[in-house]
């Protein structure tokens, strides 16, 4: 965020304090907030489940307990649910009636945050909506998730590194989209009179095998000849497969995504040719 910092104001706020939270709702008065905080790592989670449940849970208790304090203001809330709260999926594809099924302790805080919102929501009478997100990235995406750790491995590799790429499960599939298609269905849950709770993915499935083809496929290299399986990556409970349903948000949200998985790949691995040197 460098390129924009003279465009924002930031407010320092820590997600284990209420008090630090309720004091920047008084200082902005935001017209709408955007819960996107989280330990969002579903590997770390298995590591810390406790700081993981404390943190997401009680985190999104005290937002949305701030936010309370100032329902005269009419704030508008957004959640970010996810769609490892599908976990071991019931169904194929899934939409806002799929059983939830989480398979971790992340996943677990997550559908405890969306209950959270819609009680809130039901309750108290906020503008607080849901919205159910399956796996976002671009270039920004943080190194410890399997996309941008591939990506970049491709631009070390393809500058000369001789590592070895590990992976853990690259079997299986995610609904991958692009962030910037995410965050456009976020402010629409917004803009509307009524809050709810929206699915929000592509429609698409690959695996993680499919993404690391055409990341390095997208160099000239063959994956095959850079990737060892480590053993230690492989999660205790795995979610193997997700496959987003997004006709409500299409239907009453107008929305669609416009980045093709193509794209999101080669954005990615672009991006980290081009920045290489300076990480
Ligand atoms: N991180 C990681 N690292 N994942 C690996 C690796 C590896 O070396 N090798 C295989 N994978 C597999 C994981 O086991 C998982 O099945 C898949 O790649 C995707 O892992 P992540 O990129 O870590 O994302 P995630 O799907 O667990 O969670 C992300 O998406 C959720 C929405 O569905 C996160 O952004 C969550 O915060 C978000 O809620």
């Amino acid at each position: 965020i460098r390129k924009i910092l003279k465009d924002i104001n930031l407010h320092a706020g820590s997600l284990e304090s209420y008090a630090s939270l309720f004091n920047i709702i008084l200082k902005i008065k935001p017209n709408e907030v955007y819960h996107l905080a989280a330990q969002s790592y579903v590997g770390y989670s298995f590591e810390d489940e406790f700081s993981t449940l404390n943190i997401n849970i009680n985190g999104t208790h005290y937002l949305l307990s701030a936010v309370k304090e100032f329902a005269d203001s009419k704030i508008k809330f957004y959640f970010a649910g996810s769609s490892e709260m599908f976990g071991k999926v019931k169904s194929v594809p899934q939409n806002e009636d799929t059983v939830f099924n989480p398979r971790s302790s992340y996943g677990i805080s997550k559908v405890t945050g969306f209950h959270l919102t819609k009680n809130y929501r039901e309750a108290y009478k906020l503008h607080a909506s849901n919205g159910i997100l399956f796996n976002h990235e671009s270039p920004r995406r943080g190194f410890e998730f399997v996309t941008r750790k591939i990506s970049h491995a491709v631009a070390r590799i393809k500058n000369g590194s001789k590592e070895k790429l590990k992976l853990g499960n690259m079997k299986a599939k995610r609904d991958w989209g692009h962030a910037k298609d995410f965050v456009e269905a976020m402010w629409l849950m917004l803009q509307r009179d009524n809050p709810g709770d929206y699915v929000v993915g592509t429609g698409e499935e690959h695996s993680v095998d499919e993404f690391a083809k055409k990341a390095f496929g997208h160099v000239g290299l063959n994956y095959k000849d850079h990737i060892v399986i480590d053993q230690k990556l492989i999660r205790p409970a795995e979610v193997d497969t997700l496959l987003a349903d997004s006709s409500k948000a299409k239907k009453i949200l107008n929305w669609e995504p416009k980045v093709s998985f193509d794209d999101l790949v080669i954005d990615m691995v672009e991006n980290d040719l081009k920045n290489i040197n300076l990480v």
